[in-house]
């Protein structure tokens, strides 16, 4: 079956960074009622053990890093990259009010070239981030998640979700993403369809619901055929 694109995005990432920069002081207003109760979700699903190495990518406010620092206790680690400061600086300040600061490692760069060896991660996590990227750095995204990541390792990627029949408020949302990008820098995608084709095998999904829009939360393994490539 042929699917429509998905909408480009067309801002650059200079724009991103002080995009969050600007909104990291009162993300948590927006994100807590919305985006977080989907997150904590992923989180759940992902199931991170005693002693793994995890990555989230685009971190945002550092709730989930909270959450993956406990879950990986004190022999494992919390690593996290986010392309903003203003983010990394709210992160920073809620990981040493938590007396977290030893399990947790931030980093501030752009997760379309993570700067980490390769077989490293047990799992990575990414919510409400992988439809910010630009159509072909989504590949390049999950390819280098795929790199990272150990063999059998996991991913649980949180995302708007785009349907092939859209709603009412999907095309509201598309048209602010068109007219207003600045804004609405982020689009519904196909989620499970990208991981695929990024090498991933599905083990779970789960569709929600936010602001009448699709949500995704998938779950999907790097498959032991990697080594074999
Ligand atoms: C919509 S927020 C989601 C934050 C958090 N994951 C959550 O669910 O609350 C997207 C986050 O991705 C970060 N981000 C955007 N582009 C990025 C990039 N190219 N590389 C790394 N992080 C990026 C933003 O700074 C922001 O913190």
């Amino acid at each position: 079956m042929t699917r429509s694109e998905i909408s480009r995005v067309a801002r650059p990432k200079g724009q991103a960074i002080a995009t969050y920069d600007c909104l990291s002081r009162w993300y948590d207003c927006l994100s807590s009622s919305s985006e977080w109760p989907l997150a904590e979700q992923g989180l759940n699903k992902l199931n991170v053990n005693a002693g793994e190495t995890v990555l989230e990518i685009g971190f945002g406010t550092g709730h989930a890093l909270l959450a993956l620092a406990n879950a990986v206790g004190e022999s494992g680690r919390a690593i996290g990259i986010d392309i903003s400061q203003g983010m990394f600086k709210v992160a920073s300040n809620r990981i040493a009010r938590a007396n977290l600061s030893c399990r947790i490692t931030l980093g501030q760069g752009d997760a379309a070239a993570l700067c980490f060896q390769a077989n490293y991660f047990d799992a990575i996590f990414i919510s409400f981030t992988l439809e910010l990227f630009d159509t072909p750095e989504i590949a390049i995204v999950l390819s280098e998640c795929r790199r990272v990541l150990k063999v059998d390792g996991r991913i649980c990627v949180v995302a708007m979700a785009r349907d092939e029949h859209e709603n009412l408020p999907q095309r509201i949302y598309e048209w602010f993403h068109q007219y207003l990008p600045a804004y609405v820098d982020c689009r519904p995608i196909y989620v499970q369809m990208a991981l695929m084709k990024a090498g991933f095998q599905i083990q779970q999904v789960t569709r929600k619901q936010m602001w009448g829009l699709p949500v995704e939360i998938c779950i999907a393994q790097n498959p032991r055929e990697k080594n074999d490539e």
